[in-house]
């Protein structure tokens, strides 16, 4: 059997993504409130469109997202019944500290989770939390600039402290930040940023990185001291670079691409900034504001383990001409010619998981735990039924390649979470109409819908692929 005994299946969410009841239970403002769905939802999320409030001109799809926040019981069950071992889901900053910079949090905010997490346990399910997925309190935001200020440090060590503390025993798999890299892409997602007139764009990236890089040692560090059981993990998102031809400048460029990602998880992992980034930096400008212990606790706090999203891999060109020819997706590559794509251009290289994976591994010989993949897909229900045949065909390959890693190449698998098991707010264009879900929730693009859930074609069968440790496909 190529999967361990103990192997996590399971499904991921984000909190902005489902959990809506943005105003209830004391829950704060936060930036991914104010992401709009429709033609401003980009650059607000690049951070080039300033919004740090709702308007009447916009429809704003997290605010109710699927409302997990009521519907979590019976959400949660179904997840049992596919035999999930663990569900990733996400604490919403603002839930806890409504603005992110008061002394003591909101017991409402602690309580629902608590409450999320034993019903989780009732199913025997392990809850994979991730602290920050794309949120950010608005306070925090408009206040001190997000992450570029170094103060959220110590706001993100309130935080944790109190979540590894009234969490114990619930909770033992954390990540510090979704998709740490979507920093560069997405800022005003990844660390609530908004790029001023006149700034240097990408030193304030890098800035906001740091105190990221930073904050997620440190809570590494008072997990462990807060609880040993504790096991925490870096997130990138993932997805290996190939070079456009064997010509050594495009495979030159390729590797480039790689580092602009493994910056991070290189720091998180190795526990120093890699030569590359520091040579790359010099010749930029730009000063990392490093305090005088941050080398120290970088190095002494590296993640227990990695983890990653991966969607597919990406395609690029040492030939500016050549590299302008974009495919879907937010992370820029070439349209690869062996590739089919879906409906939203995102290209589909189950191989890609296993390169990338054996990447990973090779690289930071750590044990690692895929977090997010799956199809966006336009889903039809027919008679309360869905038949997503492609779904299923795209998530068998994916495993297929991700058992090849682990069975042939020797990967350390903890375990598999599907992106979006039940269908919620696309974050890259708001739509619900880009559905990953098992689970079919009644809600279209414009907010209108009852809300109600149906089980698709998938749900079954990856109740039968759990069954079976992976076997069964
Ligand atoms: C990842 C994010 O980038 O991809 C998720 O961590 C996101 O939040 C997922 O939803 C899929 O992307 P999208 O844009 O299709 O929702």
């Amino acid at each position: 059997m190529p999967f361990r005994k103990d192997f996590l299946w399971g499904g991921a969410t984000a909190a902005n993504q489902c959990e809506g009841a943005y105003q209830e239970g004391g829950r704060g403002l936060a930036n991914v409130d104010v992401v709009p769905h429709g033609k401003d939802r980009f650059p607000v999320s690049m951070g080039k469109l300033k919004m740090t409030e709702l308007d009447n001109e916009h429809y704003y799809p997290a605010l109710e997202a699927i409302d997990f926040y009521h519907h979590y019981k019976e959400d949660i069950a179904l997840f049992g019944e596919m035999g999930f071992k663990t569900y990733r889901m996400s604490i919403a900053w603002s839930r806890i500290f409504p603005n992110g910079d008061e002394e003591e949090p909101n017991e409402e905010g602690l309580k629902f989770y608590e409450d999320v997490f034993k019903e989780c346990h009732k199913y025997g399910i392990e809850p994979l939390v991730t602290i920050t997925h794309f949120d950010c309190p608005m306070h925090l935001i408009t206040e001190y600039g997000g992450w570029k200020n170094r103060k959220l440090i110590d706001f993100y060590k309130r935080l944790v402290t109190v979540l590894f503390t009234r969490y114990k025993g619930l909770v033992k798999y954390w990540l510090t930040f979704n998709e740490i890299n979507m920093i560069l892409h997405l800022p005003f997602m990844g660390a609530g940023l908004i790029i001023e007139e006149g700034e240097n764009e990408e030193a304030v990236k890098y800035t906001a990185a740091h105190h990221e890089l930073v904050a997620s040692a440190w809570a590494t560090k008072i997990a462990h001291e807060i609880d040993p059981e504790n096991m925490v993990g870096c997130m990138l998102a993932a997805g290996n670079t190939y070079a456009n031809t064997c010509a050594p400048e495009d495979v030159w460029k390729s590797m480039e691409k790689d580092r602009e990602n493994y910056f991070f998880i290189d720091v998180q992992s190795r526990g120093a900034y890699p030569a590359y980034a520091i040579k790359e930096l010099e010749r930029k400008g730009i000063e990392i504001p490093f305090a005088e212990d941050d080398k120290e606790m970088l190095k002494n706090y590296t993640v227990d383990f990695i983890s990653f999203s991966y969607y597919s891999s990406r395609l690029t060109s040492a030939d500016p001409e050549v590299n302008k020819e974009t495919a879907g997706n937010v992370f820029a590559t070439l349209k690869n010619p062996y590739l089919k794509a879906s409906e939203w251009g995102w290209q589909i290289d189950p191989l890609g998981l296993r390169i990338t994976m054996n990447a990973l591994y090779d690289r930071y010989q750590k044990p690692l735990f895929i977090v997010e993949n799956g199809l966006g897909a336009k889903d039809e229900l027919v008679n309360g039924f869905v038949e997503d045949d492609y779904r299923i065909d795209y998530l068998r390959e994916h495993i297929k390649a991700m058992k090849d890693a682990v069975e042939i190449d020797g990967v350390d698998l903890l375990g598999y979470t599907s992106w979006g098991c039940i269908d919620l707010v696309s974050a890259s264009t708001g739509e619900m109409s880009k559905r990953y879900g098992f689970i079919y929730v009644d809600k279209d693009d414009a907010g209108h819908g009852n809300l109600k859930r149906y089980k698709k074609k998938s749900f079954d069968w990856y109740k039968k692929v759990i069954a079976s440790n992976g076997e069964d496909l």
